[in-house]
């Protein structure tokens, strides 16, 4: 598959035509953003690392039965993947409470949430990702209502894929971030899953291991990462 002009560059990857109108390559960069843009910096060897992190969990997804843009890892920094039509929204799953969940409803930080909680938010970064609900989605068309529903069904199938994945590697996946689109009528998860896109605490410790430790400015964000793919057996040299 031959690369061709940039299309799109988001905040943490940029997105490449191919020579094929039904797949693009995905460049992860070393940019790390918080709080919609608000806060950026490069953090060395991130790209490469949410770029095989990211591999590695498409692929257990997949396995699982879990339709995914994934398609091959074509260098330290590129993946390929399928072109979806996206969806512009968000789809959130907890299992623990943190973050805007705590400062939105006062609730103490790392409560078990039983049943999960399950978010929908708009991609929007002018109006900082605005918390949206079903109505609201199927009124603006930015989903068919049964696509939406399919979204929601595969966004609790990764959570039992994935809390298993972590817990067995010693991990608690406190919550998470998927976006979806269609490829071709079916619903597929696209964009990436990494720790900058959830939530990972240590079981033992409750250590932070995921990108609050950007937000937060607790340093050692790359080096959790790479404990985190580690623990899974992910090889970074490789
Ligand atoms: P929140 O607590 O800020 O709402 O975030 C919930 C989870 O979703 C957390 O794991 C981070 C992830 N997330 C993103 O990756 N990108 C976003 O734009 C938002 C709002 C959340
Ligand atoms: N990913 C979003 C941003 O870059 C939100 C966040 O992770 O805090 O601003």
């Amino acid at each position: 598959m031959e690369k061709r002009e940039e299309l799109y560059a988001g905040k943490a990857k940029s997105v490449f035509r191919t020579d094929s109108p039904d797949y693009m390559i995905l460049e992860f960069r070393n940019d790390t953003s918080a709080f919609d843009g608000k806060k950026v910096e490069q953090l060395d060897r991130k790209g490469m690392v949410n770029n095989k992190f990211n591999a590695f969990i498409m692929q257990k997804l997949e396995e699982a039965g879990v339709p995914t843009h994934f398609e091959k890892l074509l260098s330290d920094n590129e993946c390929l993947v399928k072109n979806l039509q996206m969806m512009p929204v968000e789809c959130v799953v907890r299992n623990i409470s943190a973050g805007s969940l705590c400062r939105r409803l006062g609730v103490e930080e790392g409560q078990e949430l039983n049943p999960p909680t399950f978010e929908l938010f708009l991609k929007n970064d002018a109006l900082g990702d605005p918390m949206v609900n079903e109505s609201l989605v199927e009124t603006f068309g930015w989903a068919a209502p049964a696509d939406l529903q399919r979204a929601k069904e595969l966004t609790y199938k990764v959570n039992d894929v994935l809390k298993k994945l972590f817990d067995d590697a010693g991990m608690l996946l406190v919550d998470y971030k998927l976006e979806f689109g269609l490829f071709k009528g079916e619903v597929v998860l696209g964009d990436e899953f990494s720790p900058d896109g959830c939530r990972l605490w240590d079981k033992e410790t409750r250590k932070k291991m995921d990108k609050d430790r950007f937000r937060q400015g607790l340093g050692g964000v790359i080096e959790a990462y790479e404990e985190v793919g580690g623990r899974l057996g992910i090889n970074f040299d490789a």
